[in-house]
């Protein structure tokens, strides 16, 4: 295809993409302007006062300039940055930026940010190691969990001055691994080794931004996990890693990385913009569970496995999957009143509903509900879904919306998107965490900053002063 027919076929998606974001913004503006000014954004004086319900709502556990999600307007605020206009305007790269380092780059610095996010994604030592595993057979999510932990056997700085006192801690035989790079058009793969663009000793990493080990562990982290995610993608359907192409985006290098196919123009907006939506979403369960884990003064890369290990469960991250399922059981628009009524009556919970902290649409549904349309159009059995996804919002709006603030969330319509990208469903948790790690790093190097370790307290209900009796006696 000619350049520019890519490039024009690159601007009529963009716009597209774009005219969806805005039209959606608006609809959010019109439907919540009448909502009370945010809540908890003024600075505190510890020791607050909050009231407490199980599972720890209401409380406070820190002050942030990283994000903030408005539940009853459906606001969500990047560094300050309506997340309307960053999908419209910015790129998933853009916005990592933004939340690790708390403003927008400059071009040179965007430069060097995009170049060594692309040079980290290049891991063929953890990728070689991660194939030594029966990664086909595992759940993804603790496939990704335990990537991060092969990064970090090679990564960690720590582990670096380790390394050079006993000398290296794996093999490096980073030239052993065979990449499949498939050539334009022909059928076989090439198996290329490192290519001459990240042969050692080309350009030399740009160090304008990493400034701590500690960033240079997230840049390795935000970057590894797209890598680490496709190559499980890849193995899963019995193929070998693929080197990221640099003439690619970091949304268009995951989908390449995965499906072995440079992405269509529309392919790429639309991950990016996933990926945008996904990036952070305050104390949520995995980035609490990243910054406990830090909070003890651990290292990065087992704080952001912990963040996998409670992204995967399917009341948080896991719900994309189990929605389609849903989807799936339900069959078809005509069928949702008669699933609904039996789910009603079994006290269900409806996966891709609800939230602990929207009580409104959340902005996240507004967008990708419209892509997922726009996307389904293409493709019978994900136009079915998006249909009977409708239906089902409607149902269940009608009977929860107003009474119980029951809407669809992030995960309602995000699962029919990557369903006509043909990536595989068990995969989609994982995309969740591609994006989610910036937002884990971020918070947690926000929260080193001041840390203290996380230790609430339980209420103890047991009963006090039990008499001991030996094991022969009882
Ligand atoms: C994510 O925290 C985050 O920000 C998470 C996230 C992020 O970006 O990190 O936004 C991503 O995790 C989105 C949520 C994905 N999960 C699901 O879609 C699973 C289905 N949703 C529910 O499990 C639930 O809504 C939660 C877990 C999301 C929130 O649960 P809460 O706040 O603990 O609410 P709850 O279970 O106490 O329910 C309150 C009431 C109950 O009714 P009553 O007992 O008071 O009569 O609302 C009902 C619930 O039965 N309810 C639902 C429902 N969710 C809540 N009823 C039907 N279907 C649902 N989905």
């Amino acid at each position: 295809m000619s350049s520019d027919t890519t490039r024009q076929q690159t601007a009529t998606a963009d716009d597209q993409i774009t005219r969806i974001i805005l039209e959606a913004r608006e609809q959010a503006y019109q439907e919540t302007d009448h909502e009370p000014e945010p809540g908890l954004t003024a600075k505190v004086e510890w020791p607050v006062t909050c009231t407490v319900g199980p599972g720890l709502e209401g409380a406070i556990a820190c002050e942030s300039k990283i994000g903030y999600v408005n539940g009853s307007k459906g606001w969500l605020i990047y560094r300050g940055y309506d997340i309307f206009d960053l999908c419209a305007y910015s790129s998933y790269e853009e916005v990592a930026f933004l939340l690790l380092h708390g403003r927008l780059p400059k071009a040179r610095e965007f430069d060097a940010f995009k170049t060594t996010l692309f040079r980290r994604m290049y891991i063929p030592e953890t990728q070689r190691l991660l194939l030594s595993f029966p990664v086909q057979d595992m759940n993804p999510m603790a496939a990704l969990r335990l990537g991060t932990n092969l990064m970090r056997q090679k990564q960690t700085y720590r582990d670096r001055q380790l390394e050079e006192e006993r000398g290296r801690l794996i093999a490096t035989d980073e030239d052993s691994i065979p990449m499949e790079t498939r050539p334009t058009g022909k059928r076989r793969p090439v198996f290329q080794f490192i290519s001459s663009m990240l042969r050692r000793g080309a350009a030399p990493e740009p160090d304008v931004l990493v400034g701590s080990d500690e960033i240079a562990s997230c840049y390795n982290l935000i970057a590894g996990v797209a890598s680490i995610a496709a190559t499980i993608g890849r193995v899963r359907e019995g193929r070998i890693p693929i080197e990221p192409a640099p003439d690619l985006s970091f949304a268009g290098n995951y989908l390449y990385m995965l499906t072995g196919r440079r992405p269509t123009p529309l392919e790429e907006r639309v991950m990016d913009v996933c990926l945008i939506l996904h990036a952070d979403h305050g104390m949520n369960a995995s980035t609490f569970a990243s910054m406990v884990v830090a909070s003890t003064l651990s290292d990065i890369y087992l704080a952001i496995g912990s963040g996998i290990s409670a992204l995967s469960g399917p009341l948080h991250g896991g719900a994309n999957v189990e929605v389609i399922k849903m989807l799936d059981e339900i069959g078809s628009p005509g069928a949702v009143s008669k699933w609904y009524r039996a789910a009603q009556e079994e006290k269900k919970k409806v996966m891709g509903f609800g939230h602990r902290v929207y009580k409104a649409y959340d902005p996240r549904a507004r967008i990708l509900g419209p892509l997922a349309k726009l996307l389904a159009a293409e493709s019978g059995h994900a136009s079915k879904l998006y249909a009977t996804a409708v239906a089902l919002e409607k149902e269940v709006v009608a009977s929860l919306g107003e009474k119980k603030k029951i809407f669809p969330n992030v995960d309602f319509y995000s699962g029919i998107v990557y369903e006509c990208m043909q990536i595989p469903a068990e995969l989609y948790t994982t995309i969740f965490a591609v994006s989610r790690v910036a937002g884990w790093c971020a918070r947690v190097i926000e929260y080193l900053a001041n840390n203290r370790i996380f230790r609430p307290r339980a209420i103890y209900t047991g009963s006090f002063n039990e008499e001991y009796v030996p094991v022969e006696k009882r």
